[in-house]
């Protein structure tokens, strides 16, 4: 099946959902003012991968919270593939240093827009082709 419907009404601020795409885990988080704010407050130049890695927008696009999130109202919402871009183990959840993600496998931490900030992964983690079919509705792929 090429794109799969997640029904996100029950999802609550600070709350995820892990789901399965294309034979991979898809992390949907409902993000809290609070990580989007940390997110936000995060320059640039302190990114080790400065690209969106956003498949929904231009190959080039920064790393901002706004372009790793799903845009301007939803801000709130992050989805991406959980699968850590050092070597592929699965991440975990509100863990590390700062926050976000914590990858056991060698110890890479992603911050809570999934953007690598410390540890061997070389980039930030992919953000898959998706799109809100309604207001709680998430259709991935
Ligand atoms: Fe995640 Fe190596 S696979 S740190």
């Amino acid at each position: 099946l090429a794109s799969i419907e997640v029904n996100v009404a029950s999802v609550q601020p600070g709350m995820s959902l892990t789901v399965k795409w294309r034979g991979k885990p898809i992390f949907i988080r409902n993000r809290t003012p609070k990580e989007v704010e940390e997110a936000k407050a995060v320059a640039l130049a302190d990114l080790k991968d400065p690209v969106a890695r956003n498949a929904n927008l231009a190959a080039d696009a920064k790393a901002t919270d706004l372009d790793r999130s799903a845009g301007k109202d939803k801000e709130n919402w992050i989805v991406m593939v959980g699968s850590c871009t050092h070597l592929g183990c699965v991440p975990l959840g509100q863990s590390g240093d700062f926050g976000g993600w914590f990858c056991p496998c060698h110890g890479s931490h992603y911050d809570t827009a999934g953007r690598i900030r410390k540890g061997p992964a070389p980039q930030n983690l992919a953000i898959p082709t998706f799109t809100f079919a309604s207001d709680t509705v998430i259709r991935i792929g």
